[in-house]
């Protein structure tokens, strides 16, 4: 007699898992329990705003706006309403799992002022699918990503005497998802808490000349088959000690190696300008290889570059220089090959919060590759991608529509 096997997913502790749970399991995003029903939105304004800063006062992420969006997810019910509410402390039990095995994910955006005085997000679409693979590499619940981008667009339409008005300045977006199951057992999360934060933000860096990095190895960012890729909260916490370590030896942050291969810089991806012996330049940054966040900048600068000169031209580049860009591994001993030849022309950073960033020298094995153009402000390609990208993303230059109005 042929035995019936159960094909229903199991809890880890191997029980069959409830009814709904299962569902979820077997559906991923498209179930309907990722469905946030934004017809449900309830605001509660705060009655006394705060200050706003002065855009020259502003210390990125030290001050939040007025106000904070949240919806929770429970499995028998879904996604709640969503409520804009003043901005306040969370109330949440001590065994929840984001306390204990950090199931928590989150984003980084920002808002503009347009020359046309409305509030303009660049390329959100990207952060909001980025975020979708976070959650579920650490199977928080799915959620739907057009009406979260809807609800932060509200959010920042509410909030809209918060975006400073002066270049290079905005309102950081700080999308989070946290698991919020509350028990010990060692288990995916069924319950989380979605919120939006937002926080007047300007240079991340105040060393224009660029920031110094020291080359790690001992210790690892991410590792092949590991979350690197994601943005998950679990990659940063134990960056903080090696960064402690080389803020010691007088570096402002540590680049990040797998052996000798060059990873990211801090929390940001890193690209190196090298000279060819034609005079055109060649671009290379790491590959996404799963140890790579797929930076939304790191893309934009990345098409930017590949556009140079057919379909733009980079401010003060000349037409005549070919730019090729390259992902593929980066090694040390060939950054200090170039060096040495005098090839390697700039190194820069980027990403949401610090956009395009000079970096002026590099520790590595006790001894310094020095970039040439660091006493000039910025290298000649490294200011170009500042240049545009903060034009596009303020609404001065259209691109590809990575700009929009967004009420
Ligand atoms: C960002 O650029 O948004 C980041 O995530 C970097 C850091 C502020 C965490």
């Amino acid at each position: 007699m042929a035995i019936a096997q159960s094909t229903a997913p199991l809890n880890p502790n191997g029980t069959p898992m409830p009814a709904k749970d299962a569902e979820l399991v077997k559906n991923g995003s498209s179930s309907l329990k990722a469905k946030i029903d934004t017809s449900l939105l309830t605001e509660t304004l705060a009655t006394s705003l705060k200050e706003v800063p002065k855009p020259e006062d502003l210390v990125f992420g030290q001050v939040m706006t007025d106000h904070m969006l949240i919806l929770s997810y429970a499995p028998e019910s879904g996604w709640s309403a969503p409520e804009i509410k003043p901005y306040g402390p969370l109330s949440l039990d001590p065994s929840s799992s984001c306390f204990q095995y950090c199931p928590n994910v989150f984003e980084g955006m920002k808002a503009y002022i347009g020359p046309d005085g409305k509030p303009r997000l660049f390329r959100p679409e990207l952060n909001m699918v980025r975020m979708e693979k976070s959650a579920e590499r650490v199977a928080l619940p799915p959620f739907d990503t057009t009406a979260l981008l809807k609800l932060i667009k509200r959010l920042v339409a509410v909030d809209a005497r918060w975006i400073p008005r002066s270049k290079g300045c905005s309102l950081y977006i700080r999308p989070t998802i946290i698991g919020t199951r509350a028990a010990l057992g060692v288990a995916a999360s069924n319950h989380a808490l979605l919120y939006v934060i937002m926080s007047p933000t300007g240079p991340y860096f105040r060393t224009p000349s660029g920031i110094s990095l020291l080359g790690v190895n001992e210790h690892v960012r991410s590792w092949p088959g590991g979350t690197g890729g994601y943005k998950l909260g679990l990659n940063y916490a134990p960056c903080f000690h090696p960064q402690r370590l080389a803020a010691e030896k007088g570096y402002q942050q540590v680049l990040w190696l797998i052996g000798e291969n060059v990873t990211e810089a801090g929390a940001m991806n890193f690209f190196v300008v090298v000279k060819r012996d034609d005079g055109d330049l060649d671009i290379v940054t790491p590959p996404l290889d799963g140890t790579i966040l797929p930076g939304v900048t790191r893309a934009s600068v990345l098409s930017l570059l590949s556009a140079h000169p057919t379909q733009t031209s980079l401010p003060n580049l000349s037409n005549k220089t070919r730019l090729y860009t390259h992902e593929r591994p980066i090694t040390m001993t060939e950054l200090a090959a170039w060096s040495a030849a005098g090839r390697l022309l700039e190194c820069f950073v980027v990403g949401t919060a610090v956009v395009v960033t000079p970096v002026s020298r590099i520790g590595w094995q006790d001894r310094d590759i020095v970039l040439p153009e660091h006493k000039a402000v910025m290298g000649p390609v490294t200011a170009a991608l500042y240049e545009r990208l903060v034009d596009i993303q303020e609404g001065r230059v259209e691109w590809q529509g990575w700009s929009a109005t967004c009420v």
